[in-house]
């Protein structure tokens, strides 16, 4: 056996990254990597960096550069950069700074084992392909089966075929790929035979999931129910959306799937239709309002929750204002919301800019609008029944905490209740961020 080496892996951005993570923690266990939460303790620093924000990569940049005294006390330890920045910058980054050892891109993890090897040997290893082969397939197994807490990730599709006007992700996790039925429905067994009760399945467009099955490409419609009938998974989610991917058996499956928790994330990104098609999002703010009413009629408990954009290249306080009507007529349970931020290469940034002043002052004011609609949401509850799931001890002695199908966090005083144990709980308190409850 390979003497135990140390691996300290960061994680920045989507779950699909914190998802990326743990693959390659197990990719590298194979090679006699244990994971350890401490940078001075390790044998191979990896950054899974994200390329989502502003300035990604000058940070990327700025964090690598914190670990040159490290490096120098530690020959040899080993530097990586994976991620969507590893992705966009590729060469550049072995370039631009010398301490780095190796980069690969999100399509090429199942290599790992061999670039840390290259790495090893003081070479620098690079792989920002996209190759043919199936990297999950290639991931499969080669780490050890432990025992996993009660909720995870589990990734059923890449990339994106939109291209929405400010978005990089089609250029860094690159084309649609879904990965077939059979092995999402094997995953999703093991993650259940592991502990696993919930499970949030992720892709850059989730919705837009079309594996291999039996009998022709399946829907994530028709993925969702055959996870709805595996024994002991007792919650599933997914997660991003694009509102004109939302077919009508996803949304009947909203309605008639136990498993299917009524939270959906579903980011319009803007309210104004001319906006809108500057934005190339392919629909108008009367089709996603249309769509919200079928969801909710499907399932009227639905909680929403969305990605919002302010200040795009030519946005008028006009437009903006209609961002605010839409976000009035929908009233979300959660949301993200951004000012516009160029990505080199995107289209939209070549365009003309909105002032950052402009900027800031709508961002506040839309969050203003958001903050009040989540409270809302979340004080309705007291004084109803939830489910919840417990995952964690909370900070209070004796107290659990775990997550109602809404998505929000409950903390419960009881001490019969363990991690894993999907409980009936009935909210007697709204916080600032969480709700308290007592065992119904
Ligand atoms: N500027 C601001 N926000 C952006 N997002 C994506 N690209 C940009 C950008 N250039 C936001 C979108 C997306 C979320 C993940 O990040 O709202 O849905
Ligand atoms: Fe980016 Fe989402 Fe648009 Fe794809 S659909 S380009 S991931 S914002």
């Amino acid at each position: 056996m390979t003497a135990q080496k140390k691996l300290f892996v960061k994680t920045y951005g989507c779950q699909m990254n914190v998802y990326d993570s743990e693959r390659m923690t197990e990719a590298l266990a194979g090679q006699g990597y244990v994971a350890t939460d401490r940078p001075d303790d390790a044998d191979m620093i990896l950054l899974n960096t994200c390329h989502i924000r502003e300035k990604a990569a000058e940070k990327v940049y700025s964090e690598l550069g914190r670990y040159k005294d490290l490096k120098a006390e530690k020959p040899d330890l080993r530097i990586g950069v994976a991620g969507c920045v590893a992705q966009a910058e590729g060469e550049e980054i072995l370039r631009r700074q010398p301490l780095v050892d190796l980069v690969v891109g999100p399509q090429s993890y199942h290599r790992l084992p061999e670039l840390e090897a290259k790495a090893r040997t003081g070479a620098k290893a690079l792989d920002t392909d996209f190759p043919a082969e199936d990297k999950f397939a290639a991931l499969k197994g080669r780490g050890p089966k432990a025992k996993r807490g009660p909720t995870a990730f589990l990734t059923v599709q890449e990339g994106c075929d939109k291209f929405c006007a400010f978005c990089v992700v089609p250029y860094t996790r690159g084309a649609e790929v879904s990965r077939p039925v059979a092995q999402v429905l094997d995953e999703a067994r093991d993650l259940v035979d592991r502990g696993v009760r919930e499970i949030t399945l992720l892709g850059q467009n989730v919705n837009a999931y079309h594996g291999a099955g039996e009998g022709g490409d399946w829907s994530l419609a028709r993925l969702v129910r055959a996870l709805d009938r595996i024994e002991g998974l007792e919650r599933i989610r997914y997660t991003t959306s694009h509102p004109n991917d939302m077919d009508d058996d996803l949304i009947a499956a909203h309605g008639d799937c136990a498993s299917l928790m009524p939270y959906l994330h579903l980011p319009v990104q803007a309210g104004s239709d001319r906006i809108l098609k500057r934005m190339n999002r392919k629909h108008t703010a009367e089709a996603y309002l249309r769509l919200i009413e079928r969801l909710r009629a499907a399932r009227p408990d639905l909680h929403l929750s969305g990605d919002f954009i302010v200040g795009f290249p030519e946005e008028t306080e006009e437009d903006f204002q209609a961002t605010m009507a839409l976000v009035e007529a929908v009233g979300y349970g959660s949301a993200f919301s951004f000012k516009y931020s160029t990505r080199p290469g995107t289209p939209a940034a070549e365009r003309d800019q909105v002032p950052e002043a402009e900027k800031d002052d709508r961002l506040q004011r839309l969050q203003a609008l958001l903050t009040r609609q989540q409270r809302a949401l979340q004080d309705a509850m007291v004084g109803r029944e939830v489910d919840v799931l417990f995952e964690k001890p909370g900070r209070l002695p004796g107290q659990m905490v775990g997550k109602s199908e809404y998505l929000h966090a409950v903390h419960v005083e009881a001490d019969d209740i363990s991690a894993g144990d999907l409980r009936r709980v009935r909210i007697v308190e709204s916080g600032p961020n969480s709700l308290r409850g007592v065992p119904a």
